[in-house]
């Protein structure tokens, strides 16, 4: 039936998609209706990252200096790898400031501390701690029939528990300081799949963990207008994968085979795809997946 055929009634209920009315209280709400070449900037934002003082983390951090935000990397690494510098050079480029500080996402303690440590000095540069992303996590390869408990205790304790110690600590703080924010955790699409040729089935639970406290948080925190995202990689080049690739190296053929695109990721892959879920481009995103795999799971 179409909306002249109806009796009014109906009529009043049907919006067009070419006239909407003039006032549209959502639009009033999002911090998304920004011109273009806004809606990605992190100016005058404090980032923290934990798990970057190296590999995916640290590339991360470089995008977000990149797009105007100041940087609060963390990891449990003494100092960070020789990336650092041209992170640093980057920064001082671009007037934004990016420190490290050794931390353990494991320690609740000294993580809260650490975020306010943070949070009270991103406040003093006019750039509050306004989002953050998880990306500290590790991975280890022994078959389940052999898998020792402890070994699975630890990888649940650094990726899952170790994520929510940051996102608790990090959105108690976006309460505290009535700051709208983002977070993003790192997950992977081992936490939706099993990866044929690789025994990793502790990592794979620990991560299928981080994609489900995102959806609880999200559920949680929403109130408060903090979003909680995860971003799940694919198969990436980095010391992580260099290690279990050193150890069997066919496994790279198993990889390759569901490479649609015909290569891995880099870690310059993510950079993109983080910026978007922290800045206000993605003010409706909350509570879901970004999948970037180059398709591996696409096709089975
Ligand atoms: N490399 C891949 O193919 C791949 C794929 C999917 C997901 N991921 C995820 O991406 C993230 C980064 O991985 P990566 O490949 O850069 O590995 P990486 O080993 O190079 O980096 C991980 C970082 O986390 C830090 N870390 C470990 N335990 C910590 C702790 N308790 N406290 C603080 N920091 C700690 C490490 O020191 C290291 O710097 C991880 O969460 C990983 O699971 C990686």
């Amino acid at each position: 039936m179409s909306p002249s055929a109806t009796n009014g009634i109906l009529d009043e209920r049907i919006v067009s998609d070419i006239s909407l009315p003039a006032d549209v209280p959502e639009s009033n709400q999002t911090a998304a209706g920004v011109p273009g070449d806004q809606l990605f900037s992190l100016k005058n934002q404090t980032i923290l990252i934990t798990g970057a003082g190296r590999g995916l983390g640290i590339e991360l951090a470089l995008g977000v200096v990149e797009n105007g935000g100041h940087v609060a990397a963390l990891d449990i690494l003494d100092a960070p790898s020789a990336e650092w510098e041209t992170l640093q050079k980057t920064a001082k480029l671009r007037g934004v400031t990016a420190t490290y500080r050794k931390a353990d996402i494991t320690d609740e303690e000294d993580f809260v501390s650490a975020v306010a440590e943070i949070s009270s000095r991103g406040r003093s540069l006019n750039a509050p701690l306004q989002g953050a992303i998880a990306c500290a996590g590790i991975q280890q390869k022994i078959p389940t029939l052999e898998y020792p408990v402890a070994d699975f205790e630890k990888m649940l304790r650094v990726n899952t528990i170790g994520s929510f110690i940051t996102a608790k600590a990090v959105a108690n703080d976006m309460v505290a300081n009535k700051i709208q924010g983002s977070i993003v955790l790192i997950a992977s699409m081992s936490g939706s799949i099993a990866n044929r040729g690789l025994t990793c089935s502790a990592y794979n639970t620990s991560k299928a963990g981080v994609h489900q406290l995102c959806r609880s948080m999200a559920q949680e925190i929403g109130q408060y207008g903090i979003r909680i995202n995860t971003l799940s990689p694919g198969y990436i080049r980095t010391a992580m994968t260099d290690a279990l690739l050193a150890a069997e190296p066919e496994v790279e053929k198993t990889w390759m085979a569901g490479a649609l695109l015909g290569r891995l990721g880099a870690p310059e892959d993510f950079k993109a795809p983080a910026v978007f879920l922290l800045s206000r481009g993605s003010s409706f995103v909350t509570g879901t997946d970004l999948r970037v795999d180059g398709g591996h799971t696409a096709a089975v």
